[in-house]
Parts: C-alpha cells; structure tokens; sequence
C-alpha cells in the first residue's frame, strides 16, 4: 500500500453487498489511509451488509436517498461534522432502472419508470454536486466521481433506458466540473467501467453473454471491480490533480477494439 489517500476524508455512495464497486473502493480508499462516511437508500439498509464494511472500515453510516435534497443536505453536512472538515473525495457509485427491473423493453419505455430510474442514475449526480458545491463542503483539489458504461457512447439494445441515463450522468460531470473546478479546484470525472457482476450489472438481460463478450473482445480482459477500486483511488489521490471534467475508460481496452482474434474465430 502506498497511503495515497492519508489524511483525506469523503463519502462513499453505493455500497450494497460485498460485490458492489462502492465496497471494493471502500475498503481500498481504507488501505490507503482515507476516512470516510458511507452512504446508500434507506431501503439498502435492511441488507445489512452495508454495517459489516462500516464495522471493518471504521466509518460511519448515514442514509440518504440520493434523489431527495433534504437527505443530501443532512449527509453532507454531518459527515463534515464527524470526519472534522471539509470533504477531499466523494464517490456516486449509483444506477438502478425501473423499466430494466420489470423487463419493459425500451421501445416501450412506461415514463414514469423512465423518470424515476433518471433521477435515482444520472439527475442524482447533479443533486449531489450542487449539494457540495452550495455547502463549500470539498477541499481545494479535491474529486468527485460517478460511476457509468460504454452504452452512453454506442448502443447496447438490452441497456434499455440506463444508456440515457449514463449519458446525461457523463454530461454532467463535464458541466459541474467545469464550475467546480474554475470556483472551488475540484475535479470531476467518470469513469466507465467494464461489465462487473454485481447487483445492478446483474439486472442487465443476458448479462451472462455480456460480460464473457466484453472479456474476449477486451486485450487486457475485462476491470474488475477490485481493479475499478484501484483506479478510483488513483483519482481521488494527489497524483492526478489536473484530471478533470473526463470520461475515462477502465475496461481492458474494449472500448478501442473493432474485433478481437477470440471473436473472430467464433465466426471462422
Ligand atoms: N456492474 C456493472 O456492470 C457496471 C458497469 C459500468 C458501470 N456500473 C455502474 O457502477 C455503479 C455501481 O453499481 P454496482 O455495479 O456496484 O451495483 P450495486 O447494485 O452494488 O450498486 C448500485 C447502488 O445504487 C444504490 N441506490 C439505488 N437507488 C438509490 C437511491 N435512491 N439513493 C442512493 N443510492 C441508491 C443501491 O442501493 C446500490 O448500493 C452504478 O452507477 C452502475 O451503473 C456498473
């Protein structure tokens, strides 16, 4: 380990169970000397498993829905409370579709599905943000990163609404970024990240297909979610202070490969 992130304090959002990216980065955030709070729906909590890592972490949890600006407002101001100051990271970690939940193809998109699943995926990220930014609640070169997919880019049909939502989310971390970092030195990113078996990825139709497809088409093989950890720690340390408003691929190279030889044969 290398204490990239001693003396730095966030939040973490999203960390529902043990596969989720948000754990993974939790614990290695802690590796590298973070403190943070960590955070999720109120409904996520009856899972428990959010307390396992708080416990192992040594952090504290504070619910927010990450759509409702009172429970923001709360979070921010009382992790700055409990971690003694100004925050210097904070991870979005969040998606959820409605319509992909109840298998409503994308043709059929129900609106108020559509909307809903908006708010929770992409509106979120901006609700976080403007609740920083309003609070002057991060440190100068601070980061702040949200979690999104190549489907924002190029169609993947059984996406469905999610690739909306991953291309506003991309949208906004550019616009926000650009605020946050003439006003405050703050920088914010995306990072899109290969097919990873968890909860949410898992809610994706022939996920199964997906992920073994992104592998073979990927030369250095699919990012795991350990390896997302990884490279979110690298953001969120001092070594990439002039990154910002990007949308950075983590994928194994997936997304510049036109074909890969494993891909090929299968159709030899
Ligand atoms: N798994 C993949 O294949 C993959 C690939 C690229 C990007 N991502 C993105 O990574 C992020 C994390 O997902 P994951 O794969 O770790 O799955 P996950 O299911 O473990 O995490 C999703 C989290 O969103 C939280 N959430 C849902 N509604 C919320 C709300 N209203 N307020 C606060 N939190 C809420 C859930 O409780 C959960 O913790 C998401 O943005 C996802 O789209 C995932």
């Amino acid at each position: 380990m290398y204490n990239l992130l001693k003396g730095k304090k966030g939040i973490i959002f999203g960390a529902l169970d043990e596969n989720s990216i948000a754990s993974k980065t939790a614990e290695r955030v802690h590796e590298e000397g973070g403190k943070f709070v960590l955070t999720n729906a109120p409904v996520a909590m009856r899972m428990g498993q959010i307390k396992n890592l708080a416990e192992k972490t040594g952090s504290e949890i504070i619910p927010a829905d990450a759509t409702n600006m009172e429970d923001l407002e709360n979070l921010v101001t009382k992790a700055m409370e409990i971690l003694g100051g100004k925050l210097d990271f904070v991870l979005h970690s969040i998606g959820m579709s409605v319509n992909v939940r109840k298998n409503i193809p994308y043709t059929e998109s129900n609106y108020v599905n559509t909307e809903k699943g908006w708010d929770v995926s992409a509106l979120s990220f901006h609700k976080v943000c403007q609740v920083l930014y309003r609070n002057d609640a991060m440190n100068e070169w601070g980061s702040i990163v949200a979690l999104t997919y190549m489907a924002a880019q190029r169609t993947f049909p059984d996406y469905n609404d999610m690739a909306d939502n991953k291309a506003y989310l991309e949208s906004v971390a550019r616009s926000f970024g650009y605020f946050f970092g003439k006003d405050k030195k703050v920088r914010v990113n995306t990072i899109s990240q290969s097919p990873t078996p968890t909860t949410a990825g898992q809610g994706v139709k022939g996920f199964s297909g997906f992920i073994a497809y992104a592998d073979a088409m990927s030369p250095l093989g699919n990012a795991s979610a350990q390896d997302c950890a990884d490279y979110t720690v690298s953001l969120f340390s001092d070594l990439t202070r002039k990154v910002t408003m990007q949308n950075l691929y983590h994928d194994g190279g997936f997304s510049n490969t036109g074909v890969s030889n494993e891909v090929i044969q299968r159709f030899s």
